[in-house]
């Protein structure tokens, strides 16, 4: 299988955790799109989608499926979407696609939150991909010099702009040894909006996409 199959075949089995009768959010990039089609054939169990970009909610429009704005709805039932990276913990990165921010207020505002994602982005110690950080623009430089502090190599996202109007900047070179301790530390530096690192709220469940089949793994207490 190569990785579409793999990301089809995850995106697929995610329905499962859809529950009747609810709102549930849903995420953004190739692997949360199969997830929107996949969504499409049993948009009527459901009673509406939080969408985490703009691009999601309009490929949910397109299936005729109803996008609610977060402040209209109260706690998702499961937040459902793609990672660039997952450790055992099932600590993530994610914002390649730049849409950290909603990503982590809708993951926020959900009781589950199942991550689908193909076995590639499985690694030991996170930071193999450059860490997505969004950045207010006035603090481009600023920030940039906090993160070289913290060992980072970071670049500017070229010609790109956030849903929320702000840039990217992605860090390379990081080994992210102790997850939750970077996530908070990171936050704190002013003009920092959202780091792409879910420690501090990682996901409940990952369906990790393999050639043997969807194998489900829980976060270890
Ligand atoms: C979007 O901002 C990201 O967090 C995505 O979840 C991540 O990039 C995974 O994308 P793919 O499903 O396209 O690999």
């Amino acid at each position: 299988m190569n990785q579409d199959e793999l990301k089809k075949q995850v995106a697929e089995a995610a329905i499962e955790y859809v529950e009747t009768g609810t709102v549930i959010g849903v995420g953004t990039g190739s692997t949360a799109n199969y997830f929107i089609d996949a969504l499409a054939k049993i948009k009527g169990r459901i009673d509406g989608t939080v969408a985490s970009s703009v691009a999601s909610a309009e490929r949910l429009k397109s299936h005729g499926i109803p996008v609610m704005d977060l402040n209209e709805v109260g706690e998702l039932s499961v937040y459902i979407d793609g990672a660039d990276e997952t450790n055992d913990y099932l600590q993530l990165i994610k914002g390649g696609g730049g849409a950290l921010t909603r990503e982590k207020i809708v993951a926020g505002a959900s009781h589950k939150f199942v991550c689908i994602c193909d076995d590639s982005k499985l690694v030991k110690i996170l930071g193999r991909f450059p860490l997505p950080i969004e950045v207010i623009p006035m603090a481009q430089s600023f920030v940039a010099r906090e993160l070289v502090k913290h060992g980072g190599r970071p670049e500017l996202r070229q010609g790109f702009t956030t849903d929320n109007g702000n840039i990217i900047l992605d860090v390379k070179d990081l080994e992210i040894l102790e997850p939750c301790r970077l996530e908070s530390q990171l936050n704190d530096i002013p003009g920092v909006v959202t780091v792409g690192l879910f420690a501090n709220r990682p996901a409940d469940v990952l369906l990790l996409g393999t050639s043997n089949g969807v194998e489900t793994r829980t976060a270890p207490d």
